[in-house]
């Protein structure tokens, strides 16, 4: 699938400061003159918000992993036909907050599904489509998740989720977040080409400027005259 735009996502575990760093990359790439789209994952269309309320709802209760994996990969290919590809085709930098790399660490790693579902779901669902860059902002498992629930309960509303509700990932073990975050750096290691990680235990200001130089240096991007 070839594209004229630029796609970089961003992953992490939740309360790693993911979307705080993805929107200071989007207001930084577009105060150097480049069209930029921002979305997320699981959502990013109509019906992708609908899919993220049932994922994300902790009154669903009882969704089998293998239910999960789909619904994340249903959300995600409406997403690519309706707003990724587009964007790409129009010449935009799409910025997108969880791809694929996600279904891989959070099914595949913390709800033990494997990798090989994951892939397979891909290559048949996506075409094997593949960002130009990835950033895996790596961070510490109990901090992160403490923010994480904090930030919910602070901002319930976000998933529809009645107050002081949280989502229904964040109401996971140390031990799940400890296996997502594995197969994440697993990823990394396979695919070092496309998948950058950068160390988020610093400050935001510290985070961003790392983030920043990755970006101008692995996708040189040149805004147009
Ligand atoms: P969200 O509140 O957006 O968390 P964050 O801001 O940390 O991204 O919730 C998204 C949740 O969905 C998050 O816990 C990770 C999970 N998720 C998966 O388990 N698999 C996936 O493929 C994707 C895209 C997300």
């Amino acid at each position: 699938m070839a594209h004229r735009g630029k796609f970089i996502t961003f992953e992490g575990l939740d309360g790693c400061g993911k979307s705080t760093q993805l929107e200071r990359l989007a207001q930084t790439l577009r105060a150097q003159g480049l069209p930029v789209v921002v979305t997320r994952e699981p959502g990013g269309t109509s019906t992708g918000e609908k899919i993220r309320n049932i994922l994300l709802d902790s009154s669903t209760i009882g969704l089998a992993p293998m239910a999960e994996l789909a619904l994340m990969f249903a959300s995600r290919v409406q997403h690519i036909k309706e707003i990724i590809q587009p964007a790409l085709n129009a010449g935009n930098v799409v910025l997108c907050d969880r791809f694929t790399d996600s279904s891989e660490a959070y099914q595949g790693g913390g709800r033990k599904l494997g990798i090989e579902p994951i892939l397979d779901l891909h290559r048949i669902l996506c075409e094997g489509m593949q960002p130009d860059v990835t950033i895996l902002m790596d961070s510490d498992v109990a901090p992160s998740i403490e923010r994480a629930r904090r930030r919910n309960t602070k901002h319930p509303s976000k998933n529809g989720s009645p107050e002081g509700d949280e989502n229904r990932f964040e109401q996971e073990s140390r031990a799940f977040f400890g296996r997502v975050r594995n197969a994440y750096l697993a990823i990394a290691v396979r695919e070092p080409e496309r998948v950058v990680v950068v160390d988020a235990r610093g400050s935001p200001d510290e985070t961003q400027k790392k983030i920043g130089d990755i970006v101008q240096r692995r996708l040189k991007l040149v805004a147009k005259e």
